[in-house]
């Protein structure tokens, strides 16, 4: 299994992996798939942004993904310009595999390259999951916004988690 930036022909992959999220899963905070062509729009806008895509590949196969953007929206905003806000999706049968770990330290050394201070993850309060394995990535939970998500006929709390990179 390797790292490696997404190349275009990607897109379907990493499209699958998050869509298989929305179907099963409270982790996206939409009952919406993505299409396909809004997955290449984004993967796009992230190339012109600067901004990484990593996929985890064993082969030809990719099993997971991992990225970040603005925090908060850094052109109106500057004082965020040092801090971005990450995702990451690792495909089912990859889970609980080191796939994740993999991605995320890979982000972070690009994050951190890039001049980047803070990465901050927002994972829905049902993933604990999700919040272990920040926690074990060295992340802290930061925050807790009750009801600030409504989905699959539910409020969702927000979980904050930081982790500030290399000084
Ligand atoms: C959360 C996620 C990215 C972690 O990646 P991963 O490759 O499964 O995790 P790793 O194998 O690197 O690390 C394992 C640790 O992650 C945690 N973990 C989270 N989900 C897990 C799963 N489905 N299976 C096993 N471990 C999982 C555990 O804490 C585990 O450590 P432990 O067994 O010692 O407690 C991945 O499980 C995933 O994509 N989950 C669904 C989507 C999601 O929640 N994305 C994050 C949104 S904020």
């Amino acid at each position: 299994m390797g790292i490696r930036e997404a190349l275009d022909a990607d897109a379907a992959a990493i499209n699958a992996i998050y869509n298989a999220t929305v179907s099963t899963t409270t982790v996206a905070w939409t009952e919406e798939h993505e299409s396909l062509g809004t997955r290449r729009e984004w993967m796009h806008a992230q190339r012109l942004l600067g901004h990484p895509v990593l996929v985890a590949a064993t082969g030809d196969e990719v099993v997971g993904f991992a990225s970040y953007d603005d925090f908060r929206d850094s052109s109106k905003w500057p004082g965020y310009r040092f801090t971005v806000e990450h995702t990451i999706h690792v495909r089912q049968d990859h889970q609980g595999a080191g796939v994740g770990g993999h991605l995320l330290r890979a982000l972070i050394v690009r994050a951190t390259e890039a001049g980047k201070h803070v990465m901050i993850g927002a994972i829905d309060g049902q993933n604990t999951g999700s919040i272990r394995f920040h926690q074990r990535q060295g992340f802290a939970v930061v925050g807790r916004l009750p009801e600030t998500g409504f989905t699959f006929g539910r409020w969702r709390e927000l979980v904050l988690m930081e982790r500030i990179l290399a000084p």
